[in-house]
């Protein structure tokens, strides 16, 4: 079977890496990738956006799965347009891709299924959320209701704070995605990522994780889009990934199905760890970035086989093998990111993977022959090892190898876990 993936980050690599090694993947092609993906895929020409574009490369090229990496194409509903053309996909619907796309669709959805959740009010106008306010203590929590690139959320310490925050959204701030806000109770606890592959009616567990967010060590700083993650998450236990899928996930599933909206793809369910149990913070309707890299490095199933029985509604049967070992991450970034990150900076990977580590290239680009960085996150350093604190000292030993001037990373990546093993 020949594949198309799209995408271009870090995701994508560890995505195309792991395709590349499946048994049932002919060949791989990849739109628009990046140097390390081009190490294991054909980069194609072919724009997410241009839906006929994609379907016609793939009926030239005998395309016989396709995996959307990033959801700007799902809630944009490229997965609708070549399903129409007969082409199965790796990835939800632009319907059942609310779940991401719309803040709002996945709290009441929650309300109507019954899953764990903060409280929460839909507004849509300034006046009408400043109201709101009144119903919620401090810390608020605002959210764009629609796609932010990851930057729509607004923790706001004090109602003032609150306040201008919904000005500034209301005012346009996030365009589009801004019109309505949803403001939501505080959750207390600690986050976990949880994974699972649907067809729409099997679910298949498919990982734990945990990611570090802020910029500075000891989880400080401005949000980023992840700085480092690890696999699995030891929090997650297994009874409360057992609650996770019977209070959250399968319900979900089984109302997307109900309701007329079947979800097919991966379900990513962000967590906050209560003492009443996991609640869902959000759904993404595609893999993290890093988690999903950490995830690829411990996947010993074929890739390809279990997307497509997932595309094809065959997931019935099908099992994901993961190593017990635990994978960590380490995300180098380019300097001022993630404000503005540095462009440019000559890179040179040396003999980083020696030691059995894998360097995932996130945001690089090749300039009169040299690997330089060209985005705010660059490359993900990823290793394995018997728990966090082994995985941990693979993957730094790993990044110590690595020449990236004006490059930087959190040094503490997996800390939480690391201090829970030294007891
Ligand atoms: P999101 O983009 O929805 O993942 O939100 C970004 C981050 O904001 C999350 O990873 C949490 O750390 C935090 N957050 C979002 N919603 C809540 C909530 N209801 N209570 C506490 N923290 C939240
Ligand atoms: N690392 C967080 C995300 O992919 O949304």
């Amino acid at each position: 079977m020949n594949i198309l993936l799209l995408g271009s980050g870090g995701r994508e690599h560890a995505l195309a890496w792991k395709l590349a090694q499946s048994p049932s993947a002919t060949k791989l092609y990849a739109a628009p990738g990046n140097p390390g993906i081009a190490e294991c895929a054909e980069i194609a020409s072919v724009d997410a956006a241009d839906h006929a574009g994609v379907a016609d490369f793939c009926k030239a090229h005998d395309i016989g799965l396709v995996v959307i990496g990033p959801e700007a194409p799902l809630v944009d509903g490229l997965a609708d347009s070549l399903r129409a053309a007969g082409i199965p996909v790796f990835g939800p619907s632009k319907a059942a891709a609310q779940l991401e796309g719309s803040k709002g669709f996945t709290k009441d959805l929650c309300a109507r299924a019954n899953i764990p959740t903060g409280g929460y009010v839909r507004t849509t106008s300034l006046d009408e959320a400043k109201a709101a306010l009144d119903r919620f203590d401090a810390p608020y929590v605002l959210k764009a209701d629609g796609l932010a690139a990851g930057k729509g959320v607004v923790i706001a310490p004090t109602r003032e704070e609150a306040e201008a925050a919904l000005a500034d959204m209301f005012g346009g701030q996030f365009g589009a995605a801004g019109a309505e806000v949803v403001i939501e109770e505080f959750l207390e606890g600690e986050e976990a990522s949880f994974f699972a592959l649907t067809d729409g009616e099997t679910i298949l567990p498919f990982g734990t994780a945990q990611d570090h967010k802020r910029v500075g060590e000891g989880d400080v700083g401005p949000n980023t889009g992840g700085m480092g993650a690890y696999s699995p998450a030891p929090v997650l236990t297994l009874e409360l990934q057992q609650r996770t899928m019977d209070e959250i996930i399968r319900p979900t599933v089984e109302t997307m199905r109900a309701e007329g909206i079947p979800y097919s793809g991966v379900l990513y369910a962000g967590l906050m760890l209560t003492t009443d149990g996991p609640k869902l913070i959000e759904y993404n309707c595609r893999f993290g970035d890093p988690e999903c890299q950490v995830l690829m490095m411990r996947l010993e199933s074929d890739l390809a086989q279990i997307m497509l029985a997932c595309a094809k509604g065959e997931l019935a049967g099908v099992e994901g093998a993961f190593s017990d070992k635990t994978a960590l991450t380490v995300v180098m970034a380019a300097k001022g990111y993630p404000g503005t990150p540095e462009k440019g900076g000559a890179i040179d990977l040396g003999d980083a993977e020696a030691g059995g580590a894998k360097v995932f290239h996130a945001g690089t680009a090749i300039k009169d022959g040299q690997l330089v960085a060209n985005g705010g996150r660059v490359l993900n350093v990823t290793a394995m090892g018997a728990n966090v604190t082994e995985a941990q000292a693979a993957a730094y030993e790993a990044v110590e190898r690595i020449g990236f001037a004006s490059g930087f990373c959190r040094r503490d990546i997996g800390w939480r876990e690391v201090e829970r093993e030294r007891g």
